[in-house]
């Protein structure tokens, strides 16, 4: 999609949109159109259209009417994005190839005109690679929109915007590819090429690499796989030196088939976006080095595939972490654990975070407590968790908060070993945090984002399609912007 800003509408448009404010009719519409609007019950309120045709000198109009909500309303942002959001929603297959946006009569700012861009853009993102028999009228149409009346600052605003929609349609792509096209050496690759040329650098661990470090719990996940395994560490270096990066860590488990401990055939399918934690980490890292943050900031993902075979691990089996620490694998359905913890460990070693929050598609139990509404947040540190929680309300990745505390910590002792990799049934997504917390330095500001519910959606939303959201990439790089910069 093209964003084109205009002085005054091209020839040749037949669609034309404007964003406005519920109840909030400018006088300069045609009286015919606002006795339609009114008639049709249309007010304006967040992500509502109106539409209708009208003959005028130069031939057929067609005229869309998006609304944007109450000026005062909280979530302003999210709201105008919303409009532009169902614009694209209404248009994307429509037939025609331009729109003409006006964005000139919702008294917005620079920054809330390119919201209404930033939404457009991001609902109209789709993966047709695959589809090599889409008829024409099913193909998306709509190329160039053409922005006039943007107020002052909408482009400066909509180049950094535009860096984020890159990052969180890059998080997308990776989420979408399936398991036989994206496994740990392809993710790095994708990553080469989309980082190339950024200023970023890319740090790769194989498995020699990581078995010299002792990764033997990432490791014994990934054994099962023809597909070796990786860490890749983004990192970018905007901010002052010396100054201690903040760090994102990233489950990129490619394909989660439970190993030996094998889930159930039904749904497994879904397991290709169990590396939405790292694919969120990947996204963010191109918006914060795309918009050229003024901030350290590394992005680790863990890479592995869990499969079941003659070399895979067994129920029982006690892997070394690359901490010392050891684990008595009880399940290896409870992969992503693993993953995490020896990637936690590494980049503390290694980087020295002054703050770090991994995101994983950690739990089902996750998708029980909070639906397909909020990610799981668990935290050591009330600052970082309010933080988070504040980016996610900004950009509408919401997060809730869960608790940390001893008496779960034991659930997962064991009698063997350091620890066990499951608890019981009762309270999952904590206790997995919980495993996780072994592993945090003590004095590290740490958040674990348990993201299982928010990766994939069965039904569209406000800015996406059913099928990937993207989630947790635009969510990181405001924390950044916020908290960081
Ligand atoms: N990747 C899954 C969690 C998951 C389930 C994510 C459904 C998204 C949708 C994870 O590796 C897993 O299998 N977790 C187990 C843990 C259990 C064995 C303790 C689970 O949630 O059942
Ligand atoms: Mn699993
Ligand atoms: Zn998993």
């Amino acid at each position: 999609m093209k964003i084109r800003f205009s002085d005054s509408p091209p020839a040749n448009v037949r669609l034309y949109a404007r964003i406005l404010n519920q109840g909030d009719m400018p006088s300069d519409l045609d009286a015919a159109l606002v006795d339609g609007a009114n008639a049709a019950r249309f007010k304006g309120s967040a992500g509502q259209v109106f539409e209708t045709f009208a003959m005028q000198d130069d031939g057929l109009r067609w005229i869309a009417l998006a609304g944007a909500g109450e000026t005062d309303a909280t979530g302003r942002r999210l709201n105008i994005e919303k409009a532009g959001a169902a614009l694209a929603a209404k248009y994307l297959l429509s037939g025609e190839s331009d729109m003409v946006l006006d964005l000139g009569h919702a008294d917005l700012s620079g920054v809330e005109a390119a919201a209404a861009l930033f939404g457009l853009r991001l609902r109209s993102w789709r993966l047709d690679t695959y589809r090599t028999k889409l008829p024409a009228d099913k193909r998306p149409s709509l190329e160039t929109i053409h922005v006039v009346g943007a107020p002052e600052g909408t482009n400066e605003a909509w180049t950094e915007a535009e860096a984020i929609a890159r990052g969180v349609e890059f998080t997308r792509t990776l989420v979408t590819e399936p398991a036989n096209k994206l496994y740990p050496e392809s993710f790095v690759a994708l990553c080469e090429k989309a980082f190339e040329g950024t200023g970023a650098e890319l740090i790769v661990l194989d498995d020699d690499a990581m078995e010299k470090l002792g990764m033997g719990a990432l490791l014994g996940v990934g054994q099962g796989s023809e597909r070796p395994s990786r860490m890749l560490a983004i990192r970018w270096n905007g901010g002052t030196d010396g100054d201690k990066p903040t760090v994102f860590v990233g489950k990129g488990v490619t394909f989660d088939t439970g190993g030996i401990s094998l889930k159930p055939p039904p749904g497994m399918e879904d397991m290709k976006w169990d590396m939405g934690g790292a694919g969120a980490v990947a996204g963010a890292m191109l918006a914060i080095v795309g918009r050229k943050a003024k901030a350290n900031v590394i992005g680790v993902v863990g890479l592995v595939e869990n499969m079941p075979d003659g070399k895979a691990q067994r129920p029982g089996d006690i892997v070394t972490t690359m901490s010392g620490q050891t684990v008595e694998v009880l399940n290896t359905d409870a992969e992503g654990r693993l993953v995490l913890c020896d990637a936690l460990h590494w980049a503390q070693e290694e980087f020295d975070p002054a703050r770090i929050v991994d995101l994983a598609t950690l739990t089902g139990a996750m998708i029980i407590a909070l639906g397909n509404e909020h990610g799981g947040m668990f935290s050591n540190d009330d600052e970082l968790a309010g933080q988070l929680a504040c980016a996610g309300e900004g950009v509408g990745d919401k997060l809730w908060r869960l608790p940390l505390a001893p008496a779960y910590d034991k659930l997962i002792d064991s009698p063997i070993a350091d620890m066990k990799n499951v608890g019981p049934r009762e309270a999952g997504s904590i206790t997995a945090a919980q495993f996780l917390q072994r592993f945090v330095k003590k004095g590290t500001p740490w958040a674990h984002l348990d993201i299982a519910g928010m990766v994939w959606s069965t039904k569209p939303g406000h800015s996406w399609d059913k099928g990937a959201t993207g989630y947790g990439a635009r969510l990181l790089d405001r924390f950044v912007k916020e908290n960081v910069e």
